[in-house]
């Protein structure tokens, strides 16, 4: 087993608070397993940023009542056609849609993309979810 080490973190008591919900509420036993699990996101994050190939997906959900979003949304896509494999649409009620786009390539580029459509007005959700493919970025 590794070694352990502990260490003292400050943190405002309202901030706290909210990490504690969340650790309830995704049911981890302590603070330290939420705490390792975080870490161990970030430095993933990281290594992807770091050169590899990612292939995965952004989850997008927006009001398509909400005026010109729709053509906005597909604009941004078209710059980022090299990027996007495919991308499906579902109208899920009367307002709102549901995008799946699939995206293979550079980090950076998946991440310029989903900053891109998160920033536009009326888009409710959007979150990248990916993988890395282990190759190489030339
Ligand atoms: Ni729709």
């Amino acid at each position: 087993m590794p070694e352990l080490i502990r260490f003292g973190v400050s943190l405002e008591k309202d901030l706290l608070e909210r990490f504690d919900k969340l650790i309830n509420e995704k049911g981890y036993n302590s603070r330290s397993e939420a705490l390792r699990d975080l870490i161990r996101e970030n430095l993933v994050k990281k290594e992807w940023i770091a050169g590899k190939e990612v292939a995965g997906a952004i989850i997008l959900v927006y009001n398509h009542h909400k005026r010109e979003l729709t053509n906005r949304l597909t604009d941004i896509q078209h710059h980022y056609q090299k990027l996007i494999i495919s991308t499906q649409h579902i109208h899920l009620d009367h307002d709102n849609c549901l995008e799946i786009i699939a995206v293979r390539g550079r980090p950076k580029n998946a991440y310029k993309l989903l900053d891109a459509l998160k920033a536009e007005k009326g888009v409710k959700h959007a979150a990248l979810s990916s993988s890395s493919t282990g190759k190489e970025i030339s």
